[in-house]
């Protein structure tokens, strides 16, 4: 189907790469969103926490008897603790000296939220920690005393929980990319599909076949369809005119080729001397080529014309057939050749009768000239399958198996046909004629018994 076309990559893979590397960078950003969500949330919560937990400890703090106290409350630390199995440190310090807790504990400088709550993350005893830390100021006897507490969690929870996550994003990213790749193809498919209904139609045609495109296509496939549609009326508008010429030269021929046909009869009937008797009946026979030459060009050109408008109506082929071999049985009784027909009566077919007998009579006329030692043509009509078959008899030598595939082409004559006049048209005619009519030309020898046995098959109506 691709011979004879330059092709340069294909849009449909084109399409379907490019909505594939967008799935892609859709379901990566999907996953980067989930993970920067959900860092924020747990980073929130663990925050929240750890406020209420050093906000707790700061409310213990009291001045008694001139001096700091710090009663660390329970549920400070349990509250952490209640959370995850992390570890927890605090400390604090009374006015930049320690307190309580884990002195070497930092103190978070850098702040972030509240002025009076700051956070860091940062490494402590070797493990990852967030920590916060506030300050509260009292006042003694002595002055203003600022109590600064620092709270710790280690990060193992909440790492372990955003894996977790992270599994669960990329398994979601994943099945993203899978949905989208597979509506990203049959998008592709889709997208491309006028373009094959639209090379299908064109490429089931048959060669005569130049119809413009009339079936629906969409907006951007229209200039397309226009160009075609035009090329193929230009095509169509050449092949006419040169139909009609051909048509027209064979015509003007006929008529001077019958006037010297009958002179050169007059001349023959005359002279006497062999040697020019003889070139007398070598230009008669010129004659005689020259003038079937035109009749069967002009036949072909009818033909190719009315292929085009088909004037179809019901036809009895046993009916047309008998009616062929009426007009035919003149010829064949010269020759002492019986021309019959038989077959199913009732088998209709719709064509255009005109053609068909045309046809019909081009195999007739060859079952009556190369079959010279048969004396019996037969026309039978069958059914087979789906086909109306109309076959035509001969008992003559049968077609050269040699030649029977070419024995249709325009001009092509057999081995047998050097002493016979013909122009090699008359297969081309009835094979042209049969394709028409959506169906074909069979050629074969007979099995049993000698002679040609030519077969139309004809779509059953
Ligand atoms: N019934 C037949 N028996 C044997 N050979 C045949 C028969 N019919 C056709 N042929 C062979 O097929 C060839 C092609 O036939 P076709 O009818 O196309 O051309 P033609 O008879 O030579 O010329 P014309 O155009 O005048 O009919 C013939 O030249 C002949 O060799
Ligand atoms: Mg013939």
């Amino acid at each position: 189907m691709n011979s004879g076309a330059n092709i340069s990559g294909s849009i449909r893979r084109r399409l379907t790469l490019q909505l594939l590397g967008i799935a892609a960078v859709l379901a990566a950003l999907l996953f980067v969103m989930v993970m920067t969500y959900a860092k924020q949330v747990a980073e929130e919560s663990q925050d929240n926490i750890l406020s209420a937990s050093a906000t707790s400890i700061l409310d213990s703090a009291a001045i008694q008897s001139g001096e700091v106290t710090v009663d660390i409350p329970y549920s400070a630390l349990s509250m952490l603790g209640n959370v995850s199995d992390d570890r927890v440190f605090y400390r604090v310090v009374v006015n930049g000296k320690y307190l309580t807790g884990y002195e070497s504990l930092p103190i978070a400088k850098a702040s972030k939220g509240q002025d009076s709550h700051r956070f860091i993350t940062s490494h402590y005893l070797g493990e990852s920690i967030r920590m916060v830390s506030a300050t509260r100021r009292l006042s003694n006897a002595s002055g203003p005393v600022e109590v600064t507490v620092s709270v710790a969690q280690t990060l193992k929870r909440q790492r372990e929980t955003l894996e977790r996550i992270s599994a669960n994003a990329a398994y979601l990213g994943f099945g993203f990319f899978i949905a989208a790749a597979v509506l990203g193809i049959l998008t592709a498919q889709s997208a491309v599909r006028p373009v094959q209904t639209l090379a299908n139609s064109v490429s089931k045609r048959g060669p005569q076949d130049l119809r413009t495109v009339q079936a629906p296509v969409p907006g951007e496939m229209a200039p397309l369809v226009v160009a075609l549609n035009r090329f193929m009326a230009r095509l169509k508008k050449s092949l006419t005119r040169s139909e009609e010429f051909i048509a027209e030269a064979a015509h003007r021929i006929r008529t001077p080729l019958a006037v010297l046909r009958t002179q050169a009869e007059i001349a023959l009937r005359r002279v006497e001397r062999p040697e020019n008797r003889a070139a007398l009946k070598e230009m008669i026979r010129a004659i005689d080529e020259s003038s079937r030459a035109a009749g069967q060009l002009l036949d072909h050109a009818m033909v190719s014309f009315r292929t085009d408008h088909l004037e179809v109506k019901d036809i009895n082929l046993l009916d047309l057939a008998e009616e062929t071999l009426e007009r035919l049985r003149p010829l064949a009784e010269m020759q002492d050749k019986t021309l019959s027909s038989h077959g199913e009566e009732t088998t209709l077919i719709s064509g255009d009768a005109i053609l068909i007998q045309n046809a019909l009579s081009n195999i007739l006329d060859n079952a009556i000239k190369y079959a010279p030692q048969g004396e019996d043509v037969q026309v039978v009509v069958t059914s087979e399958d789906n086909w109306v078959v109309l076959s035509v008899y001969d008992q003559g030598p049968g077609f050269a198996p040699e030649d029977i595939d070419q024995l249709t082409e325009r001009f092509s004559r057999g081995k047998n046909a050097e002493d016979t006049v013909g122009s090699g048209l008359g297969l081309t005619i009835a094979e042209e004629v049969t394709q028409a009519h959506g169906g074909h030309l069979k050629l074969s020898n007979r099995t049993n018994v000698r002679g040609a046995c030519v077969s139309f098959y004809f779509p059953q109506s």
